[in-house]
């Protein structure tokens, strides 16, 4: 087992990333403080899984709560279905509420873990490639809003998270793709070394070799943990996690949530932002079609959808946490291994990436 650290004072908390975590009694009980613990799941985690974990808790009261599969879900309306239990059951404020599933379950409930008396105790067991990678790590909950993606939320971090490999296993194709999405992010961002690594070992992460999963994975807390680490509340340079997001969102908002998953609409986003970069001058055309030889080996799509014109792009990307005074903001590349902080760009640049990129 790995285990890295997330370095952040007082709330700093660990990774742990290895085979068979789940089984492991120790581990699985370490950082819970009370009797009362609420397992929040969706129906497809727990057929697989929740025994599994239910049985590696057997000296603890625990309940679960299992959500309806689907990013549609992550609204409101179902969060407040996890606070109704937690004030039906009488939990307490030292109650630990663990997130056991992908990006959508851990988001919200981190959300419902960091609202709940203000704050109760919270462990993150992601169980997508996405949510290993990425979202169980750094505090960002929430849930969605019809009129726009995360945009009701808050930054709460977990006491610890569980990433086991061997649930990968029974993840779909479409998902394990759309978690490699926001590893090539990393390389993309700050990780050029992780960057050429992906191009010459795609197949080997394609085929679930065990090997190679576990490394991108610890590869990727790292840097997502460094950069948490210098930056929890994204004042500065934590936006650069968003590199492809801004696009990516309107495509999801855009679409409907779930027609893109969120990997597929970030890969999309990427490939938008690589056209944007070399329209500044910031990257060349052939550094362009590297990034969108590499999105397209991991069998990312990179085309967007025919259905989205310019001015929805344009009224979607208006709502972005990284707007400031209304200006949309977005993150760019200033070379492959380099991301900019955001920057509002020409409105008439912007529109002819939207207008051009992938014609
Ligand atoms: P998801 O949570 O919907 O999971 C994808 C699918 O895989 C679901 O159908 C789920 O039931 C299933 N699943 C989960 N684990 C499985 C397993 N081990 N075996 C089989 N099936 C399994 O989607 P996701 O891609 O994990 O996460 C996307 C969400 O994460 C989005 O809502 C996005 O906004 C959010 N996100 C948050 C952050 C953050 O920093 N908080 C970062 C990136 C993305
Ligand atoms: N996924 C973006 C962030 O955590 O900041």
């Amino acid at each position: 087992m790995k285990q890295l650290c997330v370095e952040l004072g007082e709330k700093s908390y660990p990774i742990y990333i290895g085979s068979n975590l789940l089984g492991q009694q120790t581990l699985m009980q370490k950082h819970i403080k009370s009797k009362q613990v609420l397992i929040v799941t969706n129906t497809t985690v727990s057929a697989l899984y929740l025994e599994k974990v239910i049985k590696s808790l057997d000296t603890f009261q625990v309940e679960t709560i299992e959500l309806p599969d689907g990013e549609q879900y992550k609204s409101l309306e179902y969060l407040t279905k996890i606070f109704d239990l937690l004030l039906e059951q009488k939990y307490s404020r030292n109650a630990t509420l663990l997130a056991l599933g992908g990006g959508v379950i851990g988001d919200m409930g981190g959300f419902a873990a960091a609202c709940y008396q203000r704050g109760i105790v919270f462990i993150q067991i992601p169980t997508t490639v996405l949510a290993q990678v990425d979202s169980s790590v750094g505090g960002k909950t929430g849930v969605n809003h019809p009129l726009g993606k995360n945009m009701i939320g808050a930054f709460y971090q977990p006491q610890c998270v569980i990433a086991d490999i061997d649930v990968l296993d029974t993840l779909d194709d479409r998902h394990l793709v759309a978690g490699i999405a926001e590893i090539i992010k990393y390389g993309l961002i700050r990780d050029l070394a992780l960057f050429e690594w992906l191009e010459k070992n795609m197949s080997l992460l394609l085929a679930r070799d065990k090997e190679a999963l576990a490394y991108v994975i610890e590869r990727s807390c790292i840097n997502k943990a460094e950069i948490v680490a210098e930056d929890e509340f994204e004042s500065g340079i934590r936006a650069i996690l968003n590199l492809g997001h801004t696009f990516g969102h309107a495509i999801e908002t855009g679409m409907g949530y779930g027609m893109y998953i969120h990997g597929e609409a970030v890969a999309i986003g990427m490939g938008y932002a690589a056209d944007l970069s070399h329209r500044l001058g910031w990257i060349s055309i052939q550094d362009v079609d590297r990034i969108i030889k590499l999105l397209k080996q991991a069998q990312l799509p990179v085309i967007p959808p025919k259905e989205m014109d310019v001015a929805q792009f344009v009224e979607l990307m208006s709502v972005d946490k990284k707007n400031v005074d209304g200006k949309i903001r977005v993150i760019l590349l200033e070379a492959i291994g380099k991301a900019a902080l955001p920057i509002s760009v020409d409105q008439q640049l912007l529109e002819q990436t939207l207008r051009d990129y992938g014609q």
